[in-house]
């Protein structure tokens, strides 16, 4: 389909995030554009839009019920949306099923494997049904999930890690080039998630394009290279990780300076019209391709705890080089400051040499927890 005008739909879309990224992005691996879907009388996806570019691993992130299988069942082709449409690789997922089937992988949350056949069994089996060249392509599944010491066990005998891994095996038998997993981490233990997690990075090496979706937001998230947040079927942000706190960090600072518009290319589905009615207004010729707020440098937070007054040390820090606020909540220090963690090392460094001892010192949490609690505000459905 063309590229060069946007769909009607497109044009009165509220901007987001990943809008901004495809315009200078190759054609993105999947598109997602307008997504409604309805059970009974509760809307379950509304207004679902965003782009997963060539070789990405995505997580598409939210609480319970937030639709995300919904989602992953219409790009899987099991389920019409009510409205909306899905292409991977620029087909339409309702209009040629057949031919998206053959280009993804998807692994369902909580798939049953058949217990009484060994692992070569089950792939052999599937090799069959999908007319792949059983042999040759089971031994290069096998070998490359890292199963053929198992291949003789019975499923039945294998612990779950190894089950969801040989799901992943069961997916790549048609040598798929965009793999959707819904889940593909719950219920593992921290081993097999790591080792899920070094399959992943493995097979976006491969060049596949990875979709998955996650209720926890750590769970695999740090092999993710962008991410859509998905709440009461309303997508909240969606993009490369390290714009979305870009522009995270300049929505702060416009509201630090009175400015309450969030910055173009941020929809927050709690003031849709705000967002909606920027960026049109900034680029009535382009709606579709918000501006990109100019990078700002990510101001991170490390809280201190030190002995005696702590006023005094927030005194000390302030104005120092890279320290952009101090403030003293609670008995402990909070500092924002831009630059490489080594600053960190210097700030403590400073103090000690003026006599204030540390007790504590503790970095934010992860960049995605913060993004994630930032965009959100825990609404299920
Ligand atoms: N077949 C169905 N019939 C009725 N309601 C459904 C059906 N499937 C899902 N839902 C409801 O739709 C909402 C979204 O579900 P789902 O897409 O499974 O969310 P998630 O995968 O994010 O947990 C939930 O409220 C769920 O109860
Ligand atoms: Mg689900």
């Amino acid at each position: 389909m063309s590229e060069a005008l946007p769909h009607p739909e497109e044009a009165r879309s509220p901007a987001i995030a990943v809008e901004a990224h495809a315009a200078v992005a190759p054609a993105p691996m999947m598109r997602v554009r307008h997504l409604w879907h309805r059970f009974g009388n509760r809307d379950v996806l509304r207004d679902v839009t965003f782009d997963v570019g060539a070789g990405e691993i995505f997580g598409f992130i939210g609480p319970n019920g937030a639709g995300k299988t919904t989602t992953i069942r219409v790009m899987a082709t099991l389920l019409e949306p009510m409205a909306g449409r899905v292409e991977i690789d620029g087909i339409d997922v309702t209009i040629d099923p057949e031919a998206v089937r053959k280009m993804i992988g998807y692994m369902p949350d909580h798939a049953g494997v058949y217990d009484r056949i060994t692992v070569r069994e089950y792939l052999e089996f599937f090799a069959d049904a999908f007319q792949v060249p059983a042999m040759s392509v089971v031994d290069a599944v096998l070998e490359l999930t890292d199963l053929g010491k198992l291949q003789d066990r019975l499923v039945a005998e294998m612990s779950k890690g190894m089950k969801q891994r040989l799901q992943l095996a069961r997916i790549l038998l048609h040598d798929p080039k965009v793999l959707i997993l819904d889940e593909p981490a719950s219920d593992l233990d921290p081993r097999a998630r790591i080792e899920i997690r070094d399959l992943l990075l493995e097979l976006r090496g491969l060049g596949k394009t990875i979709f998955l979706s996650s209720h926890i937001l750590t769970e695999l998230s740090d092999v993710c290279t962008s991410i859509a947040i998905l709440e009461r079927g309303r997508l909240v942000v969606a993009g490369p990780i390290n714009e979305i706190a870009a522009r995270l960090e300049a929505m702060r600072a416009a509201q630090a300076y009175g400015h309450a518009q969030p910055p173009p290319g941020y929809a927050h589905p709690h003031a849709p019209h705000a967002a909606a009615g920027h960026a049109a207004q900034g680029h009535p010729q382009h709606p579709q391709h918000p501006q990109v707020a100019p990078p700002q440098p990510a101001v991170r937070r490390v809280k201190l705890r030190v002995l005696g007054n702590p006023e005094m040390a927030a005194y000390l820090l302030r104005g120092g080089p890279g320290i952009m606020d101090v403030s003293v909540v609670g008995g402990v220090v909070h500092v924002g400051y831009t630059g490489p963690e080594t600053k960190i090392a210097e700030m403590i460094n400073h103090l000690v040499h003026r006599n204030v001892g540390i007790v504590g010192v503790e970095p934010e949490r992860n960049e995605l927890e913060r993004i994630f609690l930032e965009v959100t505000r825990g609404e299920v459905q």
